[in-house]
């Protein structure tokens, strides 16, 4: 893991540097300087006047994509989320005040509620889409809290930092976790997963979709198949925060019983939510625990009346929703639906195999070696020996481009990632893609790498 930003080398190269590149950078560790200048996202009045002091510092920044757009210059955000808004996502956040049980905006949050079906392709009446408060952890907190009881055995696969996040979660609230780690950059086998299901009765078994710390992606269909043939009553749970709305994902036909998910990666709505859904089977063993679930807030019996109520266009109260958030979200999934689902898989699968082909072109190898693991929505890639991320990301941000540095404990300040998603990917008029690869060609050369 990175730790450089008490380097004195690496703290005088990053002096000047905007906020949010520090920020952005979720193994740099942020100092703020003395006279540090402020994000250039912080907000759209303090946003121009950062990024004219931005473009003074550089002299050659390129911000933003070359569409027209009301949002103040910027440079293109190309970390795994959050990513780029769309216009009409960010537009629909400047909504009036609305109470929240007001009809108008019930209505808002039952259609969320319902499009949320659609998005992850449930037809299902009786399973159960939630829309809370709070980002995607609280996807955790809920699992953690409402489908396992103290002592009871969880399964946990993890393919990087936030596989074993919820672990530590699960552990928190009590679960005796077992975790199958896959080598850095691989999954784990599913010989390995049958055969732990057949030594012990698991209570949940759970897997991240697209693990964000190194890119990799992780078969839920064969997961499903694997449980259902080994320990049928073992609810499979899926982190699909980094998958939603970018990988293949059929929650009835592969029979999940829970995914839990967060606006501001591909769905492409900003941060402040936790979204999550459950098979009826699922609910209902949250909703018939021995013992009370150790949350109040993350409770999924005062949760489920009300996501039930708000459905059903019925004001309901438990804790107060967010309504701009809500009607951000609305506009993303009314955005991701208008066209067939499986458009918007494909054109992420064809950025994404345009970039692996361009970083590799380039002499850079992707931390998901195996075409097989490598997700869609982000490409984590090794650096070349003798170059830090903390060399390169300052030259990206110098050409308008922000990537994320590491963030898997044993290869930290190896390797860099890309998000595309969202808007960047399938906005090809945006020209985020070719910007950033275009970038990344000059940065390396510019720290003596032949791309
Ligand atoms: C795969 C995955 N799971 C969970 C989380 C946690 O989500 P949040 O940061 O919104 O709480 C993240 C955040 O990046 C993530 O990438």
């Amino acid at each position: 893991m990175l730790s450089h930003a008490t380097r004195p080398g690496l703290r005088s190269a990053m002096r000047g540097l905007p906020r949010s590149f520090v920020e952005d950078c979720p193994s740099i560790a942020y100092r703020p300087a003395p006279s540090s200048v402020m994000s250039p996202h912080s907000s759209a009045a303090s946003s121009i006047s950062s990024a004219s002091r931005i473009n003074n510092l550089s002299g050659h920044l390129q911000f933003t994509s070359k569409m027209s757009s009301f949002q103040a210059p910027h440079a293109t955000l190309l970390i795994p989320g959050p990513i780029e808004f769309d216009d009409e996502v960010l537009r629909s956040m400047s909504h009036y005040s609305q109470a929240h049980v007001a009809p108008a905006f019930v209505e808002t949050f039952g259609e969320t509620l319902s499009l949320l079906r659609q998005v992850v392709r449930s037809t299902d009446p009786n399973a159960q889409p939630y829309i809370i408060n709070g980002s995607g952890t609280i996807g955790w907190d809920l699992v953690a809290a409402n489908l396992v009881e103290a002592g009871e055995d969880a399964l946990i696969l993890t393919t990087g930092f936030f596989g074993d996040r919820f672990a530590d979660c699960l552990t928190q609230y009590g679960a005796k976790v077992t975790k199958i780690a896959g080598e850095v950059g691989s999954v784990p086998s599913f010989d390995e997963i049958a055969k732990a299901l057949s030594e012990k009765k698991y209570k949940i078994i759970t897997a991240t979709h697209v693990d964000t710390s190194t890119g990799v992606v992780f078969d839920l269909k064969t997961l499903v198949e694997t449980v259902k043939k080994v320990s049928p009553e073992t609810l499979v749970i899926a982190d699909g925060v980094c998958s939603v709305a970018v990988e293949e994902l059929a929650f009835d036909e592969w029979g999940l019983d829970g995914l839990v998910t967060a606006p501001q990666k591909a769905i492409g709505a900003p941060a402040g939510l936790s979204i999550s859904f459950f098979s009826e089977r699922a609910v209902k063993v949250a909703h018939s625990r021995k013992t009370p679930a150790a949350s109040y807030f993350a409770n999924m019996e005062r949760w489920t009346p009300i996501m039930k109520n708000y459905e059903a266009r019925k004001p309901s109260y438990f804790s107060t929703p967010g309504p701009q958030l809500v009607h951000a979200l609305n506009t993303a999934f009314k955005q991701i639906l208008a066209r067939p689902i499986e458009e918007r898989i494909q054109k992420h699968t064809q950025v994404s195999d345009k970039v692996k082909k361009a970083v590799t072109d380039m002499g850079l190898k992707i931390v998901a070696s195996e075409p097989k693991n490598q997700s869609h929505a982000m490409t984590a890639i090794y650096l070349p020996d003798g170059i830090a991320a903390t060399d390169l990301l300052p030259k990206l941000l110098a050409k308008g481009v922000i990537f994320a540095a590491g963030l898997h404990a044993t290869i930290g300040a190896k390797y860099v990632r890309f998000g595309h998603m969202g808007v960047s990917a399938v906005n090809d008029e945006r020209g985020d893609i070719d910007k950033a690869l275009n970038a990344l060609k000059a940065s390396l050369e510019e720290c003596g790498h032949k791309a």
